[in-house]
């Protein structure tokens, strides 16, 4: 089932994927975010682009921004801070570009995910060779390098979400960090995968495996739509109807990636395909079977879309269009 949504989605996202591409490519350099050598090794530094530039769906980054448009919307012209968004030229434009503290969150989530990635990669984690087309960073650059870029680029997340000049308040500074650090850390991502690798070759029970995904993958996605929100002044309701968005598709994600794991083939994936089955790993195919899984990943969509109906935000349709792309996309 598609949930017909009346919006380019394509055309929305290869306008906003243009800024968050060209920061990316800025931000992560030897001399990033400030303008200062800090003399960062060259080979570090070609790791972490490597891992991070040409390649990715960026939904992470995309999230953040329909999050934001999505709260932004509701702003009062008057109350628009940005004093370079207020030099836009008209008003669809200004409240279509991204502010500072946006941008910036939306290359914070996309670093943190891509040293997830390089992490999960590594021989002590999935022991993948392939990853966005590519093979993965410890194959190419050797597996101290792939540790420190992951390293790197944790660190990074949180250099470009503390910029030392007035456009970002400190407080929406340090929220953002919190957001951010939760969802990477031991009661998110990183415990996630804790779990993951200990269940290799066991059989989770549905709420354990649950459990797992949102850590694992979910609680990433989740941040993604707060820090997004968190960008402007959300309502309390619409904060609350964002968080359960964000937990309906974070977990509808991992589900869809087991799903694809089995069904899709390693060219269109840009990773080892059918690699859960060859580890052992309990995914929601070993558990469900993949037609029940496909339904759950259903449901999801439509717990999802409900919360959006339901938040009072009227801009939405990048968000309902993104939850459509977790839950019907092929790669
Ligand atoms: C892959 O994420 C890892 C998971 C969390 C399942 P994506 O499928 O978003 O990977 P990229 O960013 O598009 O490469
Ligand atoms: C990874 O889950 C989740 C992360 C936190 C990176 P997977 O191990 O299933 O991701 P892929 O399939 O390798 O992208
Ligand atoms: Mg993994
Ligand atoms: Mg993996
Ligand atoms: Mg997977």
């Amino acid at each position: 089932m598609t949930t017909e949504v009346a919006f380019d989605l394509g055309a929305w996202s290869a306008a906003h994927l243009d800024g968050v591409e060209h920061a990316l490519e800025r931000w992560v350099t030897a001399d990033a975010p400030a303008g200062v050598d800090h003399g960062a090794p060259a080979e570090l530094v070609e790791a972490m682009r490597y891992a991070v530039l040409d390649g990715g769906k960026r939904l992470r980054p995309l999230l953040v921004l329909a999050a934001w448009e999505a709260v932004n919307a509701e702003t009062p012209m008057g109350e628009l801070q940005d004093a370079a968004l207020r030099a836009a030229p008209d008003e669809a434009a200004l409240r279509a570009a991204p502010n500072e503290a946006a941008l910036r969150a939306a290359c914070a989530v996309e670093l943190i995910h891509a040293y997830s990635l390089v992490h999960d990669d590594m021989p002590c984690m999935d022991n993948d060779v392939l990853r966005r087309g590519k093979p993965t960073v410890h194959v190419k650059f050797g597996e101290a390098s792939a540790l420190l870029a992951g390293d790197a680029l944790q660190a990074l997340a949180f250099e470009l979400l503390t910029p030392d000049d007035e456009k970002m308040p400190t407080q929406r500074q340090a929220r953002l960090c919190r957001l951010l650090a939760r969802a990477a850390g031991s009661a998110g991502m990183a415990g996630g995968q804790a779990i993951d690798l200990a269940s290799v070759g066991s059989t989770l029970t549905e709420s354990q495996l649950r459990d797992m995904h949102r850590l694992k993958t979910g609680a990433l996605l989740q941040a993604s739509v707060m820090m997004g929100a968190a960008c402007g002044d959300a309502s309390t309701a619409a904060q609350a109807a964002l968080n359960v968005y964000g937990a309906a598709i974070g977990l509808a994600f991992q589900v869809v990636d087991d799903i694809l794991d089995v069904t899709a083939d390693s060219a269109t994936l840009g990773k080892t395909a059918g690699k859960d089955a060859d580890q052992d790993k309990p995914t929601y195919v070993s558990l469900l079977g993949l037609e029940r899984s496909a339904a759950h990943a259903q449901e999801l969509l439509g717990q999802a879309l409900a919360a959006l109906a339901q938040s009072g935000l009227r801009n939405t349709q990048a968000l309902q269009g993104l939850a459509n792309m977790v839950v019907n996309r092929s790669c």
